[in-house]
């Protein structure tokens, strides 16, 4: 939340996060290595080096993408995505030192420029079993940089929320192009299929995962109310709003949270300030709606955030009449006071 720009420091759940994976990490690169010696003695330390951090980041890559939507579907994931951009960047680190070294070892000799002999010293662009798959991790690796570089609060401030999710969005571009990568490059020079069936599985764990956590939400999207009265179109029964929580209805296109707090019920917009998080899937803590996924936090009362902080979301009516619950989906402005519906 900012007043304007401040760095958000290293707390010590982020240690402790990037301890662990800091520790899967090595552990990771030690066992395959140590099988690859195990299998094949021969093998030299410039593949080691490639094919462990290769296999390492896009193990990475499948968790970063799966994240998300397991966030969606069971809140207990929520921890790891509040720590998500260190696993990219880690990620990010990962792969370049593979790309990096696979450019110095299959063109550091070349007689051109590395750079150019990635793109031309295999031109069978046409072709798909000598297809040039080193140039499709280049650009994968390209946009896993531009990522990592702007993985910081200061870019997001810098460059809008919404520039700055249009430009993470590319993580996904990145990901087809990598799977191309991989399994062009892998039908090269790899016999045993065994490869191409654990890439199966990961793509089809992230494609599921998102398709479970979409129906969700445009199920959620799709429901469908009763005619508004006076403006009000009934939502729910107040016993189906815990305590401290609310629940999410889209009106008009719009998503709206109806939270309770002590003996009232408000409505604000469900989209955070932040990075467009669902602030209705957050909770109440000493009396702001807190954001699920960084913790901005909100005044219930008008959608401002405590002060000094600045940000604001749209507020909305409320009524309860013989325990149902009446949202008005007409906006207000954001941070406009409402007086909200008290609970009997
Ligand atoms: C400049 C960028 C890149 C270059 C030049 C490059 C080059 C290569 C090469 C030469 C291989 C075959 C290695 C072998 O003989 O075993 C390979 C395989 C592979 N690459 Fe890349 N790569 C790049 C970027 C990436 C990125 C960003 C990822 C991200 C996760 C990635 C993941 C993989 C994987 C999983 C394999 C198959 C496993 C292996 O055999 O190492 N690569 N890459
Ligand atoms: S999206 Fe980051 S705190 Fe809400």
């Amino acid at each position: 939340m900012g007043v304007s720009y401040k760095a958000v420091g290293w707390n010590r759940q982020k240690k402790h996060y990037d301890w662990i994976l800091f520790a899967f990490c090595l552990s990771y690169l030690a066992v395959f290595i140590g099988f690859s010696i195990g299998f094949n003695p021969d093998m030299t330390f410039e593949t080691l080096l490639i094919r462990s951090t290769s296999t390492l980041a896009l193990l990475l890559l499948h968790v970063i993408l799966s994240i998300g939507p397991l966030a969606r579907l069971n809140s207990r994931f929520l921890p790891l995505l509040y720590n998500r951009r260190h696993l990219g960047v880690t990620m990010f680190t990962i792969a370049a030192i593979h790309g990096g070294f696979s450019i110095f070892q299959f063109h550091g000799l070349a007689n051109v420029n590395p750079f150019v002999s990635l793109f031309l010293s295999n031109t069978q662009y046409g072709s798909l079993h000598a297809f040039p798959f080193q140039a499709l991790g280049f650009f994968a690796l390209l946009i896993f940089l531009l990522m990592a570089a702007t993985s910081h609060d200061f870019w997001l401030h810098v460059l809008t929320p919404s520039i700055w999710k249009t430009l993470h969005m590319g993580v996904y571009v990145a990901y087809f192009l990598i799977i191309l990568h991989v399994v062009l490059g892998v039908i090269q020079y790899e016999t045993n299929p065994i490869f191409i069936w654990i890439l199966f599985a990961g793509t089809g764990t992230v494609i599921v995962l998102h398709l479970l956590a979409g129906t969700r939400e445009v199920r959620k999207d799709s429901m469908h109310f009763p005619e508004a009265t006076d403006g009000f179109v009934r939502v729910c029964a107040i016993g189906e709003i815990p305590p401290d929580r609310a629940r999410v209805f889209c009106l008009d296109s719009e998503r709206i949270a109806v939270f309770r707090v002590e003996d009232m019920l408000h409505a604000i917009h469900n989209v955070c300030k932040h990075q467009n998080g669902p602030l209705g899937e957050g909770k109440v803590i000493d009396g702001c709606i807190t954001c699920p996924w960084h913790g901005y936090q909100y005044l219930p009362k008008n959608g401002q955030s405590p002060p000094p902080f600045t940000e604001r979301v749209s507020t909305y009516d409320v009524r309860i009449i013989d325990g149902n619950v009446f949202v008005n989906p007409k906006p207000y402005p954001e941070g406009t006071e409402r007086p909200g519906a008290p609970i009997k």
